[in-house]
């Protein structure tokens, strides 16, 4: 195992009817911005609650964060949250609304002309203070809701951003609020988790007997709920398991003190800034591919991956490896979610551009070991045509 810190201060507050509760959380003399998306927590009732819980706090609202959220966007909210003097943040939505209220909450303490140097991949973003925020989950994939990173779309482009400054410092998991998901949703959710783990666990061995274990306990929960969550609404357990896992799977836990992959996320985000293709889509596109690239590199958990959660035991070890990656992909395919590109009417050309793109914002020394080149994202596309 590799030296680590681990460092989460996020509370999470999990379970039905609980947001009542968020009254204990937010200071008394607080004033608040309510952060959201498109509308769907205005539809489904969920602001009135949290009106209603905030009590007599004076509160701001900022709707209409997109899906992927955009620099400019956010920095409509900065300029309210510098000229109102609001001083707690409260994310209500996915991945984009909390993430699109951390870059509020340091950008709204930065100068301006600082606010896009933030983008500085995953190192700390040059700030040392932000405002606190906290979360109302209302679709369980990215873990934004228990870890210190954020993704923002600036010029057509993905930029992803860390700081401890942005640890919520507190989520609410209720399992009802994802209720209303479509399926289509719930299904990016599953396949975004599941990659998560994935990326920090499919590398080489290093002996993390904790981490390997939680990682292969977290996919095989996914392997089960994914499919029972999209049946029956009313399955509650499986909510609750799917919405856990989805916050476990990247909060920090799992990947303490071992090697990380993210080539299949910083693949999938060219696509998504390219095309518009859905986080979790992208993921469930690019991995399958990726991992018959890298079958060599990867051979040792490859076939702890086939053993250990597909529970594949008959066979050479290629025959499991192999097996255990159509699996995966089967298993994305169950969910509803097509696994190739020409299904999203991306050719070859648009092949070449991404891999210019990725070029442009300097992605050339992807994997675990930083031996996966542009060349070999190539190939991965082509191969997942
Ligand atoms: O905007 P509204 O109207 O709320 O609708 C949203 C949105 O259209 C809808 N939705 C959310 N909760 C709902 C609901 N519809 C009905 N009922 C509900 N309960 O779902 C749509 C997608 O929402 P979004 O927040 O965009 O999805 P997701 O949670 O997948 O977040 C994706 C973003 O997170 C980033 C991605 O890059 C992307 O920008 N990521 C963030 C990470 C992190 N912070 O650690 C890691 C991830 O790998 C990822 O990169
Ligand atoms: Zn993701």
């Amino acid at each position: 195992m590799q030296n680590f810190d681990f460092y989460n201060p996020t509370q999470i507050v999990f379970g039905q009817d609980r947001l009542a509760e968020l009254d204990k959380h937010i200071p008394q003399n607080a004033k608040v911005m309510v952060l959201y998306g498109g509308g769907s927590v205005k539809k489904f009732g969920t602001l009135d609650k949290i009106a209603s819980a905030l009590g007599s706090r004076e509160v701001i609202e900022f709707g209409g964060i997109e899906p992927n959220p955009k620099f400019d966007t956010m920095m409509k909210a900065v300029e309210i949250v510098q000229a109102e003097k609001v001083d707690f943040l409260l994310a209500v939505g996915g991945g984009s609304v909390m993430d699109g209220t951390k870059f509020v909450a340091f950008a709204s303490t930065a100068d301006s002309e600082h606010h896009t140097l933030l983008f500085h991949g995953f190192n700390p973003v040059p700030v040392s203070e932000a405002l606190p925020l906290g979360c109302v989950v209302t679709l369980p994939a990215t873990g934004s809701e228990m870890n210190p990173f954020g993704v923002v779309t600036y010029n057509d482009q993905k930029y992803p951003f860390m700081s401890p400054l942005v640890f919520p410092k507190f989520s609410f998991l209720d399992p009802d609020l994802t209720r209303t998901l479509p399926d289509e949703q719930v299904a990016n959710g599953v396949a975004d988790a599941f990659v998560h783990v994935v990326e920090q666990y499919l590398t080489y061995p290093v002996h993390g007997m904790v981490q390997d274990r939680f990682a292969e306990g977290l996919l095989k929960t996914l392997v089960e709920i994914g499919p029972t969550t999209l049946a029956d609404k009313d399955d509650i357990d499986a909510r609750k398991n799917f919405i856990w896992s989805a916050t476990m799977a990247l909060n920090g836990l799992i990947g303490s003190g071992v090697p990380h992959d993210w080539a299949t996320h910083m693949i999938g985000h060219e696509l998504t800034a390219m095309f518009g293709i859905a986080h979790g889509r992208t993921l469930a596109i690019v991995l399958p591919s990726l991992l018959r690239e890298r079958k060599e590199q990867k051979r040792e958990k490859l076939l702890q991956f086939a053993e250990r959660v597909w529970e594949i035991n008959e066979g050479s070890d290629d025959e499991k490896i192999n097996s255990a990656i159509d699996k995966t992909e089967a298993f994305f395919n169950s969910l509803g979610i097509v696994t190739n590109l020409t299904h999203y009417g991306i050719n070859d050309s648009d092949i070449d551009t991404v891999v210019a793109n990725m070029e442009k914002m300097g992605l050339t020394a992807l994997s675990e070991t930083g031996d996966l080149t542009l060349d070999i994202v190539h190939k991965i596309l082509t191969a997942a045509k």
